[in-house]
């Protein structure tokens, strides 16, 4: 295939997921990048006449990955295929395969291209609150913001696959096969950022245990009534979509030599769902909100921080919020959610 050889090409596995859609517009608004996209799912219409080519495809199937990185000589791979952590706790076994098996075996070809093309290979990866672990809410009040290299004893399947991903994109990155004579030759470029409860208004979440945030918001917007599976006491770290596809543009195209680190947290407030439910009450005045704790997901919940420290984001590339609680609402969420609607 012949190939503008200024262009990079990205591939983004999960692309018919939450930020697979955002992020197919963002990366879109550059035309100098060409888009493979991926999915287990039929990609829909909308993103698919974004990108340059689509695949519905199994992120562990080796053959078809090798492939896809191989025939349009990828730059860059945005892995967000994954079982998040409440569908990943039903089936512990298919998440360990799919969120570890399906990084490492693009790791894996991702470096063995680069070996073979003399290129670098850049790897982002959004990983998760949840790769901490607190011991419920006292805990989580005590500590307050979390700094990266704290508390890093996930108390969920997921939070344990992205942690170790986490590592094996550090492992490729920086150590990779050292005692090997030939060590050197595959360089992969890896970036990850540990993302908060994301809102979107144009999509809902499936399979993660802060949907409950989400859920809420796209019910009161359509007149619903909305059960909360967690307390109203109940705090963690939130951004919203155009933030969170923001985010991932900026730390995939950041020069490496500004990164101290190669896992960043990010967020952009912290807030209860008690507090969420309060704003949406005045947006929304008819929103119905019960709460009824889940034990299990309250539980899962309780362990992940109320609040993340981004300083290291904000001293190395300059990152930081655009939004507040209330702004989200009022600039993003309100209008959005509105017109997505009237639409529909
Ligand atoms: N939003 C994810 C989940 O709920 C956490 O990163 O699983």
């Amino acid at each position: 295939m012949s190939m503008d050889p200024s262009k990079r090409t990205v591939l983004l596995t999960g692309a018919a997921g939450e930020i697979g859609h955002g992020l197919v517009h963002g990366l879109r608004s550059h035309d100098d990048i060409r888009i493979i996209a991926t999915d287990l799912k039929e990609i829909p219409e909308e993103t698919r006449s974004l990108c340059d080519e689509v695949h519905v495809g199994d992120v562990c199937d080796e053959g078809l990955m090798q492939q896809l990185i191989a025939m349009h000589e990828v730059t860059d791979i945005y892995h967000l295929a994954a079982l998040l952590s409440t569908r990943a706790e039903h089936v512990p076994e298919v998440a360990h395969e799919v969120n570890v098996g399906g990084t490492w075996n693009l790791l894996k070809l991702a470096a063995a291209h680069s070996a073979s093309h003399g290129e670098s290979v850049r790897f982002v990866l959004p990983s998760t609150i949840a790769i901490y672990g607190l011991d419920g809410p006292e805990h989580k009040q005590r500590v307050g913001k979390v700094v990266e290299g704290e508390f890093n004893l996930p108390k969920t399947i997921y939070g344990a696959n992205k942690l170790y991903c986490e590592h094996l994109g550090r492992y490729y990155s920086r150590h990779y096969r050292r005692l090997a004579d030939d060590r050197g030759s595959a360089r992969i470029d890896f970036r990850s950022l540990r993302l908060p409860g994301v809102i979107a208004a144009e999509t809902k979440p499936t399979g993660g245990t802060s949907d409950y945030v989400p859920e809420m918001i796209h019910a009161a917007a359509t007149g619903q009534p909305c059960v909360c599976f967690v307390r109203p006491t109940t705090r963690i770290p939130w951004m919203t979509m155009p933030e969170c596809v923001q985010s991932l543009l900026d730390i995939g195209r950041m020069e490496r030599d500004r990164m101290s680190q190669s896992v960043y947290n990010v967020a952009s407030f912290s807030a209860t769902a008690g507090e969420v439910a309060d704003i949406l009450r005045m947006h929304f005045p008819d929103a119905r909100i019960e709460f009824e704790p889940d034990e299990n997901r309250q539980a899962i919940v309780d362990s992940w921080p109320g609040d993340v420290d981004i300083s290291c984001a904000n001293t190395d590339w300059n990152y930081s919020p655009r939004w507040n609680l209330e702004e989200a609402f009022e600039h993003y969420i309100v209008p959005s959610i509105r017109t997505h609607y009237a639409q529909a």
